[in-house]
C-alpha cells in the first residue's frame, strides 16, 4: 500500500498532488482546435439545438461542481440550469419536458439515487449525460452519452481530484453546447480553451504553497464549527470547502453564500467558529469583503483566500493564502484547492484517517 501512495501519507493527500495532472487528462482528446469534441454524445445536431433548459441532478461532492457549472452554463449560454439534489429530485415528480437536457453527475456511476434521476429523466422522454469518471458505469451505459473525466481511480472517500475533472469537464460540455447551438463564436471558445489550458500551471503553484497553508491550518486548531462564505460561482465552492471539512476532520462546517451571513451565521461567529473566506478578485469581491469586516468587527477570527497582490485583504484577515489570478468564470477549480489542502490538515492534526473518514462510503449504492 505504501507503494501506491507513491510517498504520500495518505491516498488523499496524493490525489491532491496529482490534481494539475487530472485537469489535463480531462481535456486531452476532447478539444480539437476552437472545438469541444464528445465522441460519445448521442444527441443529434437538432436534438441539440432544441435544448431550451438543462437539469443537473448530483449528489455530494459532485452536487456541488453542479451548483458550480449552472453558473457556468447560464452566465456563458443563457441557457435556464435548476440544480438538484438527486434524492430530492427522484421523489419531487420533477417537471422535464422532452426539450430538456438532463445532466446527471457522478464520479462512480453507480450512486443509487443519481441513476434513478437518470432514470426518471429517460421517463420524461428527455434526453440525459452523465459526467463519469469510471468507465462503463451504470449511468455511463443508460445515458445518451457521456463525458468521462478521466481522473483515474480515486480512493479517498472524500473526493478531491475528481470534483476538480467534474468541472473541467462542465466547461468542455459549455463549450460543446455553445457550439452546437450557435451561442458560443469563435473567439470566446477560444478564451475559454487559453484558460483551461492555464489551469494545470496555475494548481502546480498553489501546490507549491502547501506548507503555508498546512501552518495556516493551526486556526482550526481546537475549533468546534466554522463557517466557509463565497459568492457567485465561488458559492459552491464554500459548500465543498465546508463539506471537505467536515467528511475528513469532524469539525462542523457551514457553507454559506457570503450574502446570507448576516441573515444567521453570525450569529456562531465567536473565537471558536472562524470564518474562512474565499475573497478572490471577483465582480462582487468588494462585497465579500464587507462581509469579512463585520465578522472581524464582532471579534471573529478569519482565514481568507485571496488573489497574489491583494495586501488590503491582509489588514482584515488573521490569515491570508495568496494564489494566482485568473478570471472569475475559472476561479472555482483553483479556489478549491487550497480548502482541500486545508481540510486535509486540519484532520491530519486531529488524528483522523483521512483517506476513510468514520460513517461514510465512497459510493452510495443503496437509498
Ligand atoms: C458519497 C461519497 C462522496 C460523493 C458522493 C456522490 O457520499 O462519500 O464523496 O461525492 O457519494 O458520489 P458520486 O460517485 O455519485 O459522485
Amino acid at each position: 500500500e505504501a507503494a501506491e501512495k507513491g510517498g504520500y501519507e495518505h491516498f488523499t493527500l496524493k490525489e491532491i498532488h496529482e490534481q494539475p495532472a487530472v485537469i489535463s487528462e480531462t481535456l486531452k482528446g476532447k478539444i480539437k482546435g476552437d472545438s469541444a469534441i464528445i465522441d460519445e454524445i448521442t444527441l443529434t445536431e437538432e436534438e441539440l439545438k432544441n435544448i431550451t433548459k438543462i437539469h443537473m441532478v448530483a449528489c455530494g461532492t459532485s452536487y456541488h461542481a453542479a451548483l458550480v457549472g449552472k453558473y457556468m452554463i447560464e452566465q456563458e449560454l443563457r441557457i435556464p440550469v435548476e440544480v438538484e439534489v438527486a434524492s430530492e429530485f427522484r421523489y419531487k415528480n420533477p417537471i422535464i419536458a422532452k426539450t430538456d437536457l438532463v445532466i446527471l453527475i457522478s464520479q462512480s456511476g453507480e450512486t443509487a439515487d443519481t441513476l434513478a434521476g437518470l432514470r426518471e429523466a429517460k421517463k420524461s422522454g428527455a434526453k440525459a449525460i452523465g459526467i463519469i469518471n469510471v468507465m462503463g458505469s451504470t449511468i455511463s451505459r443508460e445515458a445518451d452519452g457521456t463525458v468521462y473525466t478521466n481522473a483515474g481511480l480515486e480512493i479517498g472517500v472524500a473526493s478531491t481530484k475528481a470534483f476538480v475533472s467534474q468541472l473541467v469537464a462542465l466547461y468542455i460540455l459549455t463549450l460543446y453546447l455553445g457550439e452546437k447551438k450557435d451561442i458560443l463564436g469563435v473567439e470566446r471558445r477560444r478564451y475559454i480553451i487559453e484558460n483551461l489550458r492555464k489551469l494545470p500551471n496555475i494548481v502546480d503553484k498553489i501546490l507549491e504553497i502547501e506548507d503555508d497553508i498546512k501552518e495556516k491550518a493551526s486556526i482550526l486548531d481546537g475549533v468546534v464549527s466554522s463557517i466557509f462564505i463565497g459568492r457567485n460561482i465561488n458559492t459552491a465552492i464554500a459548500y465543498e470547502g465546508a463539506l471537505k471539512l467536515k467528511e475528513i476532520s469532524y469539525i462542523h462546517a457551514e457553507g454559506y453564500q457570503s450574502g446570507e451571513l448576516k441573515h444567521g451565521p453570525i450569529a456562531l461567529i465567536n473565537e471558536e467558529c472562524p470564518l474562512i473566506a474565499i475573497a478572490t478578485k471577483s465582480d462582487t469581491y468588494d462585497k465579500v469583503k464587507s462581509n469579512i469586516e463585520e465578522v472581524r468587527a464582532r471579534g471573529g477570527k478569519v482565514l481568507t483566500v485571496a488573489t497574489v497582490g491583494d495586501v488590503e485583504i491582509a489588514e482584515i484577515s488573521d490569515e491570508v493564502i495568496y494564489i494566482p489570478e485568473i478570471d472569475e468564470l475559472f476561479s472555482p477549480v483553483i479556489n478549491v484547492i487550497p480548502l482541500q489542502i486545508l481540510s486535509y490538515y486540519a484532520a491530519v492534526n486531529r488524528g483522523v484517517d483521512v483517506d476513510k473518514p468514520r460513517n461514510l462510503a465512497k459510493s452510495v449504492t443503496v437509498e
